[in-house]
C-alpha cells in the first residue's frame, strides 16, 4: 500500500549504481533501473529510461543483485554441536558419525520446536539476502521423523530434499536393512513432501551401490536426484551424479580428472560449500579446475550444526574469492545463477524480464565488496516477489 492507501502493483528501483542481473546475456548494467510488477521483473535497463511505476525506490548508486539461491542446507534439526566444533579446532578430525548426535536431539524435539528452530534459520538467511533455499531432511532417520522433517521444510520452501540416506542410524539392525527402508516405506512416506532425493555418498555413510540404488528408487518415485559427493575423500559420488543425471553434485572437494570431465559432459552443476571446509579446517575444493573445464559452479552454505553452521551466503562468497580463487564475478554468479541452475530453476537467481522480483540492495557500489569487506553486514534491503521483507 502507498501512504494514500493505494495497492502497490509495481515498483521502480531507480538510480542503481550497478545492477548485477545474473543473466548471462547481459550480466552487469551500470547506472541502471529495474521495474518489478505483480512480483515479476518487467523491465531492466539504463536509469532514466524506465517506465513509470506505482512507487519508486531510490537506490542512490548502490549495487543491486538477485536474491541469493542457497541450494544446499540442512535446516530441520535440534541441538547444536559446539563441543564437537571446539574439539575439532583443538585438532580432532571431522567424521560423518557426528550426524548421529543431531539425530537424537532432533527425534526428541516436538514439531513446534522444530518449526521454530527452522524458522529462525530461514529468517537469518533472509536477513543476509537469501530468497530461495533448499532444505533437506536427514536428521530424523525413521519413517516418521523423516516425513515430519520434510513436512516442516515444505512450510518454508518448494525446494525440499529427501535425505533419509544421511547415515545409517545406530538403531538400524544393518546397513542393508536401512537401505531397504530408505528405498521402501520411508520413501513412500516422504516422496509427497519432497522434490529431490539426495544421498551422502562417502566412507562412513553410503557406498556406490547403495547410493545408486537410493537415487534410482527416489527417481522412480518421481523425485529428482542430487548427491553429497567427494566431500571427505575421493570416491564414486561425482561419477554417480553424472550417471543418473543429477542436477548437482555437492561438495566436490576431492575430484579426479575423470570426475571433472564426467561432471562437465553430463552437465551436472558442481555445488561448492566452502563453509564446510572452513568449519572442518579442511582443504578447499579446486573451483578453478571446475570452471576451466566448463562446469557450472554453484555456491551454497551447507548450513548444518556439524560441518558448517553458517547461514550466510555473503560469507561463502568471501570464502570462495579468498580461498578458492574464484573471481568476485564468478562467486556472485555461483551464489545466484549457479544456485538456480543447481535447483533447475529459471525463475530465480537472475533479474531479467519474467523472473521473480527477488532482489537485494547492498550498501556498497559493487558486489565485489561482498569479498572485499568480509563480515560486514552489507545487505540493506531484501525484496521477495516485489515485496520488501528486510
Ligand atoms: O553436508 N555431509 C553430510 N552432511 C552434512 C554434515 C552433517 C553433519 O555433520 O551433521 C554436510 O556437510
Ligand atoms: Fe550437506
Amino acid at each position: 500500500m502507498t501512504s494514500e492507501g493505494r495497492q502497490v502493483r509495481s515498483t521502480l528501483f531507480d538510480r542503481i549504481g550497478l545492477l548485477y542481473t545474473g543473466d548471462p546475456a547481459r550480466e552487469e548494467i551500470e547506472d541502471a533501473a529495474l521495474v518489478v510488477q505483480d512480483g515479476e521483473v518487467v523491465w531492466a535497463g539504463p536509469a532514466g529510461a524506465a517506465p513509470c511505476a506505482d512507487e519508486r525506490v531510490d537506490v542512490d548508486g548502490r549495487c543491486v543483485i538477485p536474491g541469493f539461491v542457497d541450494s544446499h542446507a540442512h535446516l530441520v534439526f535440534a541441538g547444536d554441536r559446539t563441543a564437537e566444533f571446539a574439539a575439532r579446532m583443538a585438532g580432532l578430525p571431522y567424521t560423518a558419525g557426528g550426524i548421529r548426535t543431531t539425530v537424537s536431539a532432533t527425534r526428541a524435539a516436538s514439531d513446534v520446536e522444530l518449526v521454530t528452530l527452522t524458522a529462525a534459520l530461514v529468517s537469518e538467511m533472509l536477513a543476509q539476502g537469501t530468497t530461495t533455499v533448499e532444505i533437506k531432511s536427514g536428521y530424523g532417520l525413521t519413517v516418521e521423523d523423516e516425513r515430519r522433517s520434510l513436512e516442516i521444510a515444505r512450510g518454508f520452501t518448494e525446494e525440499t530434499t529427501y535425505l533419509g540416506a544421511h547415515v545409517v542410524p545406530p538403531d538400524a539392525s544393518s546397513a542393508d536393512e536401512y537401505v531397504r527402508t530408505v528405498t521402501g516405506e520411508m520413501l513412500e512416506a516422504c516422496a509427497p513432501h519432497a522434490r529431490w532425493v539426495d544421498v551422502f555418498c562417502e566412507r562412513g555413510a553410503f557406498d556406490a551401490d547403495q547410493s545408486r540404488e537410493i537415487l534410482l528408487a527416489g527417481m522412480k518415485a518421481g523425485l529428482l536426484p542430487r548427491i553429497h559427493a567427494n566431500q571427505l575423500g575421493a570416491g564414486p559420488g561425482a561419477r554417480i551424479a553424472a550417471e543418473v543425471g543429477a542436477a548437482s553434485a555437492d561438495h566436490c572437494t576431492h575430484l579426479s580428472d575423470d570426475d571433472v570431465s564426467a561432471l562437465s559432459s553430463a552437465g551436472v552443476v558442481a555445488t561448492l560449500l566452502p563453509g564446510a571446509e572452513f568449519s572442518t579446517r579442511s582443504p578447499y575444493p579446486d573451483a578453478r579446475r571446475l570452471l576451466d573445464a566448463g562446469v557450472t559452479v554453484a555456491l551454497a552454505t551447507d548450513c548444518n550444526p556439524g560441518s558448517s553452521f553458517t547461514s550466510s551466503m555473503p560469507f561463502c562468497v568471501a570464502l570462495a574469492v579468498r580461498e578458492m580463487r574464484m573471481t568476485p564475478l564468478e562467486a556472485i554468479r555461483a551464489a545466484t545463477y549457479g544456485g538456480a541452475r543447481a535447483l533447475r530453476r529459471g525463475d530465480v537467481g537472475t533479474l531479467r524480464v519474467g523472473t521473480r522480483g527477488n532482489l537485494v540492495i547492498l550498501d556498497a557500489p559493487t558486489y565485489v565488496h561482498l569479498a572485499y569487506r568480509p563480515g560486514v553486514p552489507l545487505v540493506t534491503q531484501v525484496w521477495k516477489e516485489g515485496r520488501r521483507l528486510v
